[in-house]
């Protein structure tokens, strides 16, 4: 199977299903403080898509549990929210949610620091997110997944830190993972080229220190080193006006998160 391309119609409903999860990970993000729990978070985001059109992509695919992945410090995706997982200051949160509405669906993720963070944890949050960033504004017609993929590489690894090559990025439409799959590492010029259209949702995973996973049960993903990890993910089409970030208003510019 080719690579998708969605018609003006079908962008705009996933904006629309991305319009919901910008909302919904904004007011997330807003609830981290010492001391709520990540089932807490859960609940908050229950309680803002109840009554909503569409419903919330994760829960049920492939049997998971809940709504929201979050997965602290070492927990690099997939973490489960838990009663019993207190946040604590100086941690880190990425929430990562997903929803379906009308058929299409976005996918977004956000780290979030706790309370008051060191630098060095700032630091793996900024470069994660700029990557982030330099990967979206490759999302141009004519160039390769491997600009993308090379983009992120690049940046996280001349800032000292690893990119994770267990989990990638991933086409995303009519299903949360279609094709093309997006490694967050890369060649220029390698790879599929890049066409009006096409929906990749673009989600680098960062460990501040090795590159290496080790599972934790079925569903946890962390770093084997112990070392915490980041993660930025935001829903992006390729058009002819470049990368169109669909997980967030248009009039947002700036900074992807
Ligand atoms: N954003 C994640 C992804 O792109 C979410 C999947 S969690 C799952 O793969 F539970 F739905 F698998
Ligand atoms: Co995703």
């Amino acid at each position: 199977m080719a690579i998708q391309l969605r018609s003006a119609a079908e962008l705009e409903k996933m904006y629309h299903a991305g319009q919901v999860v910008h909302e919904v990970l904004n007011k997330l993000r807003a609830e981290v403080k010492p001391g709520v729990t990540t089932m807490d978070l859960e609940r908050i985001a229950e309680g803002l898509i109840a009554g909503r059109p569409g419903k919330a992509a994760f829960k049920g695919y492939r049997g998971y549990p809940c709504v929201l992945c979050t997965s602290v410090n070492s927990e690099i995706v997939h973490g489960i929210p838990s009663s019993k997982r207190k946040l604590r200051e100086g941690e880190v949160v990425s929430i990562d949610f997903g929803m379906e509405v009308d058929g299409y669906y976005a996918d977004s993720a956000v780290t979030v620091p706790v309370g008051k963070i060191t630098p060095e944890l700032q630091k793996l949050l900024d470069v994660t997110r700029e990557s982030l960033d330099r990967a979206i504004d490759k999302m141009r017609p004519g160039n390769r997944l491997g600009d993308v993929g090379h983009a992120v590489q690049s940046w996280v690894e001349q800032n000292g830190f690893s990119v994770v090559r267990e989990f990638v990025g991933h086409g995303i439409g009519t299903k949360m993972h279609d094709e093309p799959n997006l490694p967050n590492y890369g060649e220029p010029g390698r790879g599929a080229r890049l066409q009006e259209g096409m929906v990749i949702a673009v989600e680098p995973m960062v460990n501040a220190g090795r590159p290496e996973v080790q599972m934790r049960g079925e569903w946890v993903a962390e770093t084997a080193d112990g070392s915490p990890s980041a993660h930025f993910e935001h829903t992006v089409a390729v058009t002819s006006n470049g990368p169109w970030i669909l997980t967030r208003p248009k009039e947002m510019t700036g900074p992807s998160w």
